[in-house]
């Protein structure tokens, strides 16, 4: 480390990047932000900013020319703009994924196509274009169910599960009008345990400090979305086999997009037949609660910090990777039914617990709660900890039972399936 370039650029300022910007500062660096929105909170945060869209790449250089500082780096979290981060570290030299690790952890296709190069475990999958293109697939393929999605959304965005049941027709619209592009992806669903990971990555190194298992209790009431309402730390695979062969099976996938300096975040199936199968990964750490919340509060390691070091040109802290501690941690998302939001009930006996860590509710009285359709329209989260699962799950149930929202006249809680 020198004290000449001692500058991050961190693309943008909202709550999803301020765990960035704290964690370099906490690291002693200087601190730029970029984010078109000039109420973004990490404007406020960071030592230097500008309410910038940071995909206007001419404006980020010019504004970066223009300061004293001297930058060393580029980096994000929470964002999925890999293309972003690899132009304007390659305009200035710095450590980022390649554009060619941006296009394939952006487009679902390509990323499955390039597993399958590379003899990365995945479910079948091919592009689509029409219902006639599903049913025919569908029937090849032999399988009770497959989901359709755009190639280029993401937070379960247009995301469908089809059974028998289904419209296919309107499951076909429906997922190209969420798409950017249009294009679709057809996979064959495989239903297994899932596991959500994060690997960091570094001069042909690799370690997977994240690792959860998701949890789907009650979203079969989405049915045809598909969404998880929470996760577990630590995963119940974790000390066993199964997790070496994920642990394997992500570091695998991360170097066939080609990530070598940076975060990868697996989303992987534990098919009881064939073994874990990569869904998807972002070349990116993640944002909400995952590297910033519950891995801390359960290993007592900040890999965000590491992914700033590797954006800073350092050599990174790998022993800092190691467990401290070994606590159950849970997060569970607030799903209540449409309608107008009046009142919300918070009880104070509920979240003044040690164990409740947080609770962040997403709508206030007088918003209009929508159908939920994706992640995006989630009402909230709470994040509890404690010793055993046992416990944790106590906590879990008494705060969806406890937080209580009325809705159109109606108190119901936010658990799924009410
Ligand atoms: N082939 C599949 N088999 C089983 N579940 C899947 C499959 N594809 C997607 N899913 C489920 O749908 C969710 C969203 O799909 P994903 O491809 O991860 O898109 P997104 O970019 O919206 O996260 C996944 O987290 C997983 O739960
Ligand atoms: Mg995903």
């Amino acid at each position: 480390m020198t004290d000449q370039a001692s500058t991050l650029l961190v693309l943008g300022g909202s709550t999803d990047q301020l765990f960035m910007i704290r964690t370099a500062k906490e690291m002693g660096l200087r601190t730029a932000c970029l984010d078109g929105n000039p109420a973004a909170p990490g404007l406020a945060a960071a030592h230097i900013s500008a309410p910038i869209d940071f995909s206007d790449l001419p404006a980020v250089f010019q504004w970066v020319n223009r300061q004293d500082e001297i930058f060393a780096g580029v980096s994000t979290m929470g964002s999925d703009v890999p293309h972003l981060l690899a132009a304007i570290g390659a305009h200035y030299g710095w450590s980022v994924p390649t554009a060619e690790t941006g296009r394939l952890a952006t487009d679902k296709l390509a990323m499955k196509e390039c597993f399958t190069a590379n003899g990365v475990p995945v479910p079948r999958f091919c592009a689509v274009e029409s219902a006639a293109d599903v049913r025919h697939s569908w029937l090849q393929w032999g399988c009770p169910r497959v989901i359709i999605k755009p190639i280029d959304r993401a937070g379960s965005r247009g995301v469908l599960l089809l059974d028998e049941s289904q419209d296919i027709e309107k499951a076909v619209a429906h997922a190209t009008s969420q798409g950017m592009s249009g294009r679709l992806i057809l996979e064959e669903f495989v239903s297994g345990p899932q596991i959500s990971t994060e690997t960091v990555i570094s001069q042909g190194q690799a370690r997977t400090p994240g690792f959860a298992d998701r949890v789907y209790e009650g979203m079969e009431s989405f049915h045809p979305q598909i969404m998880e309402n929470g996760g577990w730390l630590p995963a119940l695979c974790q000390g066993q086999e199964l997790e070496k062969q994920v642990v394997s099976l992500v570091e695998q996938a991360a170097a066939a997009l080609g990530v070598k300096e940076g975060a990868a975040k697996g989303d992987v199936v534990v098919c009881p037949e064939r073994g874990p199968m990569m869904i998807e990964m972002a070349a990116r750490l993640s944002g909400g609660d995952f590297s910033e919340g519950l891995v801390p509060l359960s290993t007592g390691v900040n890999y965000v910090r590491t992914i700033i070091e590797i954006a800073m040109g350092w050599q990174p802290d790998w022993p800092a990777l190691q467990p401290r501690k070994n606590r159950v941690v849970a997060n569970r998302y607030f799903f209540p039914c449409a309608g107008t939001l009046e009142e919300v009930d918070l009880p104070d006996d509920f979240v003044s617990q040690d164990e409740v860590i947080k609770v962040v509710l997403n709508y206030q009285p007088g918003d209009v709660i929508p159908e939920i359709r994706s992640h995006g329209d989630r009402a909230g989260v709470m994040v509890v900890v404690g010793n055993s699962r046992g416990q944790v799950q106590g906590l879990v149930d008494q705060g969806y039972e406890k937080i209580r929202f009325k809705i159109d006249g109606r108190w119901v809680t936010g658990k799924p399936r009410q």
